[in-house]
Parts: structure tokens; sequence; C-alpha cells
């Protein structure tokens, strides 16, 4: 059985920037509140003339370079997304087409926020199995397409971009483990409704809805026990982790994970001030930036972990 190794990373943020102060002209809203309850001071959005896959295209191919993989030798494409440029083909074979990759398999994996950790699992037991050698694996959202703006509990939390992985077969380790969880009964309490004909919201345009204050608990509680339950799952202990790489809904979040696994600050990555919530892809985004800029060596432990609509979640342990 083969080993599954990132070997490259790449991302990509759209050049428009909206600020919290740029909201209080929209909505009732302040950088203060925003600022304080969520840890964010500004997101990216995209333009008018780009989408999830225009924006995924940009990061695959960093991801394909910083990896030395020419897009013919890709075999599998998994892209992680709640908001795909169409409801099908997936996003996945939008950009199997852009980057000219040959014959290969090519799906979406929609598990909101937790769209990058699932759609990882995924190819890590595709390449596992033997089923797949060198996959590019993909969380992008354009969440500004799919936000109410006159609901400002959810309008000033999200952002567009992309993030992306190079996973190849490899003798070396690499991926030690990822897990995957989910539990519909929570579907009610975030959710975006059906943009063709939602079953329970007909004639709707389809956005976002959050009970914030109650995915907050859920969250809270389940990310502190995933990591956990990782680490057991491969007999290490909390110091053995080098970064955390926390899917980044809220500050606050953030904190208390990081808290729960005595990780100081310094080693957890964290890009919300500056991007926001850009659900399926906050966690590749963070995981290139903190590649790029030096501060993840090669041979380093890290732990990614993610929450969302379902509610899902999700963890993954690599070294990198
Ligand atoms: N500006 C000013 N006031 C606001 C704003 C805003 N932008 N948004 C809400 N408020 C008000 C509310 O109306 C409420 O006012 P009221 O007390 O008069 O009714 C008050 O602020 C408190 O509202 P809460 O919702 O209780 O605020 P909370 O402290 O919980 O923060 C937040 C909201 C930031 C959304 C938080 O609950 C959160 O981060 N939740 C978790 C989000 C998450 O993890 N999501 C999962 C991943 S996302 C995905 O899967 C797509």
């Amino acid at each position: 059985m083969f080993n599954a190794k990132i070997t490259g990373t790449g991302s990509y943020l759209p050049k428009k920037i909206v600020s919290n102060k740029d909201f209080e002209s929209i909505i009732d809203t302040s950088d203060e509140w925003i600022y304080e309850r969520t840890g964010i001071r500004q997101r990216h959005v995209i333009s008018a003339d780009e989408t999830t896959s225009s924006m995924a295209e940009v990061a695959a191919n960093n991801a394909l370079q910083a990896a030395g993989v020419d897009p013919s030798e890709i075999d599998l494409i998994i892209v992680g997304t709640s908001s795909p440029d169409r409801v099908f083909p997936s996003t996945a074979c939008l950009l199997q087409n852009k980057l000219a990759v040959g014959d290969c398999v090519a799906f979406d994996v929609q598990a909101a926020c937790s769209g990058f950790i699932y759609a990882l699992g995924i190819a890590e037991q595709f390449i596992k199995a033997g089923g797949a050698k060198k996959a590019l694996v993909i969380g992008a959202e354009a969440n500004s397409r799919i936000l109410n703006y006159e609901d400002r509990s959810t309008c000033v939390i999200f952002g567009d971009g992309a993030g992306a992985v190079v996973v190849e077969a490899s003798e070396e380790k690499g991926i030690l483990s990822t897990h995957m969880n989910s539990d519909g009964r929570y579907q009610d309490l975030l959710y975006i409704n059906n943009p063709i004909k939602d079953q329970k919201h007909d004639g709707e345009q389809a956005h976002m809805t959050m009970h914030g204050n109650d995915v907050y608990k859920v969250a809270v509680k389940t990310l502190s026990r995933i990591v956990d339950e990782t680490l057991e799952a491969n007999g290490m202990v909390k110091s053995d982790v080098d970064w955390l790489i926390p899917h980044q809904a809220n500050i606050r979040i953030i904190n208390s994970v990081a808290k729960k696994l005595k990780m100081p600050m310094e080693k957890v990555v964290v890009t919300i001030a500056e991007q926001g919530n850009t659900s399926a892809a906050s966690v590749p985004l963070a995981l290139d930036q903190a590649v790029r800029d030096g501060r993840i060596k090669k041979g380093e432990t890290i732990l990614m972990e993610a929450f969302g609509g379902g509610f899902v979640w999700g963890s993954a342990l690599v070294k990198m």
C-alpha cells in the first residue's frame, strides 16, 4: 500500500477587498462589533468575471508548479465547494478542462466548510487503494454569491478564495490519517436553500442562513473532541504537533481549540483577520500561506481541522 503525501500547495485570493468599515454604510454594524465577535477585519470578494473554477484554476496551477507536476500527470481532481459555478458539470470537471488535464476522475464534494478536509480524506483513500497516483485537491468558494447582504449576522463573516494541494503516492509518510464525520440532525442551524427548487423554501433566492450562536457552541465542543480523537488514532500526544491549521470560522473558536491543544498561538496559522471565513477554502489557503512564508517546514507535523453546515466536521494529521 502506498502513502499519500502533499507535495505542493497553492492558493488564490481575489484582488478586491471589502473592509468592516465598508459594511458600516450598508448595514447596521461596526468594525468593533465584527472584529470583537469574529476576529475579522476584511475579506476578499470576487469580481464579476471571476468564478469558483477560475479561482481554483490559479490555486491549482500554483500547487502544480510547487510540486513540479504537469497537469497531464493528474489522474484525480476533487473540489470541495458549496458555491460551484454550476450544479453540474462539477467545478472539478470545469477545472479539468481549464487545466487541460486529460482523462481523469473529477468530482466535487459538498461538505460545507469541511469540504477540503473531506476531499483530502477521499484522495488519501484513492491513493492508498491504488486508484490514483497524483491528485489535485482543492477548496474553493465564491461565498459572496450566496450571501444575503441584508442579513448582518452572515454577510460580514464570509469571504472568497481558493486553496489547492497536490497529493501524490509516495514511499515517504505523508498524510498520517484523516477523520470525517457528520450529524444531519443539525441541518436547520446552517444551510443554503436550493437555487433550483428548494423543497422547504420554494421560490426564495438562494442564500446562507446561520444560527451563529447555536453553531458556535457545537463547533467548539466538536473541534476540541476531534483534536483528541486524531492524536489518539495516531498514538501521538499534543506536543507532537508542530502546527495547527484550523478552519477560520471565528477567532474565539480558534483560540479555544488551541487552548485545548495547549498550542501557543504562534504555532496556529490564523488568516481570519485578512480573509474572513472562506468556507472550504480556508484550510488550504492558510496551509499555503504558512508553507510559502517559510513557517511550515518539511518533516513537520500539522493538524488541520474544520467544521461546517450539516453539521460536518473532519481533521487531517499530515507530515509535510
Ligand atoms: N453587527 C452588529 N450586531 C450584530 C451583527 C453585526 N454584523 N450580527 C449580529 N448582531 C447582533 C445580533 O442581532 C444580536 O443582537 P440582539 O442581542 O439585539 O438580538 C447580537 O449581535 C448577538 O448576536 P449573536 O448571534 O448571539 O452573536 P455571537 O456572539 O454568537 O456572534 C457569530 C455571531 C460571529 C456568527 C458567532 O456566533 C459564530 O462565529 N458562530 C459560529 C460560526 C461557525 O463556526 N460556522 C461554521 C462554519 S461556517 C459554514 O459551514 C458555512
